[in-house]
């Protein structure tokens, strides 16, 4: 069996354009061309350019450069196109990594020993199914059941985690969504999980899929769009964004920046300026599989085949430095000048390299969770947050949502309760992240922007999963 998969591992491999109908196989995240963008950077250079970003040194402003360019080269390196084909259509870079199921436990017969763990490599492999959000559904433990679940009525974004090749590897080697080995490592003493290399990569991506029963005209979509967040700190969900734009799958509409803020239901209020081709965001067709696994998972759904799925928001954290780079997209009708918590110099440092619909996204990025920054170990909850947050995944959080929230102070260095949402930090949310088999009271939970320590004694009893809470809430 091991022999037959690493010979079919060989002969994959070695193929070099796969055809539709063969295995789809996971690729390393490309070089995009992009200059002075280099992957994996050295950990010392990136937390240079924190360290001179945070200490605002004369070498502030380069090192804001360097670090929304290294984002930037990561956004077009993984939404390059491949040459492989699912469903009559390419599949981008990250359309071909791995999700947390496919590198799942295949239990041992006895069950007594580790479960052996490989990651898919099936002929049978697909595009990912889409689903709902662990983080949308309920927490880490019972305490945290329906802590982020979504407000009933609101429309539902849907999609999936992954892990780049090297990510995967990682956890299949080390077996990390085995409850049976992270009890092991805990019972051993361990205070966290072996630590990803390097060239880890990992990703949230979330999709609003088009169902054709819900086009006005049957061509027109209305898309909720962020125009900033809310005058005062709140939970603030898609279906409070003040506009709309219009999602033509027919491809028609001039929208350039324009958004239709009386969002009329039944498409009375669309013009052709807040009217946008569905080509101008990253989609695909659903398949015949697709609509079949996703109306069986979400009951009433009704999707079919040939409904778009559009790609709304992503977020992508990779290893380079211990507490990992974070950066987040999001679909913009204005992507020259895009809302906070992007802005238009983000966007004006947009690489050449950077084409077609992935263009049209924002980008908010953090390196860290507060300015000055602070160690990994030893620091306080001190200085200005760092607000960085997706709009169609995180904005909806209230309190309730973040229940290790802290006070602290806002980016512009005012007070500020940082416990909802639009004041969250990537960095501050995961650093927490911990198994808890035993559910103890006093371990890390969700929280708005603050600074964690790395050793904070609410760790205690827990295994530290080097900031990827996905791994505790999918390991079985
Ligand atoms: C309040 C907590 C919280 C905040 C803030 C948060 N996340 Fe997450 N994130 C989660 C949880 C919980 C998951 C687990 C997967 C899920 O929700 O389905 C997750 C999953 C992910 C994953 C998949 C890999 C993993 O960690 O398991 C990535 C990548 C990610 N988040 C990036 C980001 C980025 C980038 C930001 C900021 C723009 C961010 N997250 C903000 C809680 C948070």
């Amino acid at each position: 069996m091991r022999y037959n998969r690493a010979l079919l591992l060989l002969v994959l491999g070695s193929l070099p354009i796969l055809r539709a109908g063969a295995a789809l196989t996971a690729v390393a995240l490309p070089d995009p061309g992009v200059p002075g963008f280099h992957f994996p950077e050295s950990e010392a250079t990136i937390l240079t350019w924190v360290n001179d970003l945070g200490s605002g040194s004369p070498g502030a402003a380069a090192a804001s450069d360097n670090i929304t360019r290294h984002g930037w080269g990561l956004w077009t390196a993984l939404t390059l196109e491949t040459a492989q084909v699912d469903n009559g259509e390419r599949l981008r870079v990250f359309e071909t990594w791995y999700t947390p199921q496919e590198i799942d436990p295949q239990p041992g017969p006895t069950g007594q020993s580790v479960p052996a763990r490989s990651i898919n490599i099936s002929a049978a492999r697909h595009r990912a199914p889409l689903g709902n959000f662990v983080q949308f559904e309920h927490g880490l433990d019972p305490r945290d059941r329906d802590l982020l679940a979504q407000p009933s009525g609101s429309e539902t974004v849907f999609g999936y985690v992954k892990f780049d090749p090297t990510a995967a590897a990682h956890v299949a080697a080390q077996q990390l969504l085995s409850t049976v080995s992270l009890n092991k490592l805990l019972m051993g003493g361990a205070q966290g999980i072996p630590a990803f290399p390097s060239t880890a990569l990992t990703l949230k991506s979330a999709f609003q899929i088009i169902s054709s029963r819900k086009l006005v005209d049957g061509r027109y979509y209305r898309l909720n769009v962020w125009s900033g967040p809310p005058a005062t700190p709140q939970a603030w969900a898609p279906y409070q964004w003040p506009g709309v734009v219009w999602i033509d799958v027919k491809g028609g509409g001039s929208g350039s920046g324009q958004i239709d803020t009386l969002a009329s239901t039944d498409g009375g209020s669309r013009t052709d300026q807040t009217t946008y081709p569905v080509s101008s965001m990253i989609n695909h067709r659903i398949s015949a599989m697709e609509a079949l696994q996703f109306n069986r998972s979400q009951p009433g759904s009704d999707i079919e085949p040939g409904d778009y799925a559009v790609l709304v928001a992503m977020h992508v954290a990779g290893r380079e430095i211990a507490r990992w780079t974070w950066q987040t997209f999001w679909w913009s009708p204005t992507p020259d000048d895009p809302q906070a918590p992007s802005s238009e110099a983000t966007a004006a440092a947009r690489p050449a390299q950077l084409q077609g619909a992935p263009r049209n996204y924002a980008m908010s990025i953090g390196y860290d969770m507060t300015t000055p920054g602070q160690p990994n170990t030893g620091g306080q909850n001190a200085g200005a947050a760092y607000f960085t947050y997706n709009p169609y995944l995180e904005a909806r959080f209230g309190v309730a949502n973040l229940p290790d929230s802290m006070p602290g102070n806002d980016p512009s260095g005012r007070p500020s309760a940082n416990n909802v949402g639009v004041n969250c930090n990537c960095m501050s949310c995961h650093v927490r992240a911990n198994y808890n088999p035993n559910n103890l009271a006093t371990a890390p939970r969700y929280a708005g922007a603050r600074y964690t320590d790395m050793n904070d004694p609410q760790f205690a009893g827990t295994l530290q999963v080097d900031f990827l809470w996905s791994l505790p809430e999918i390991a079985q």
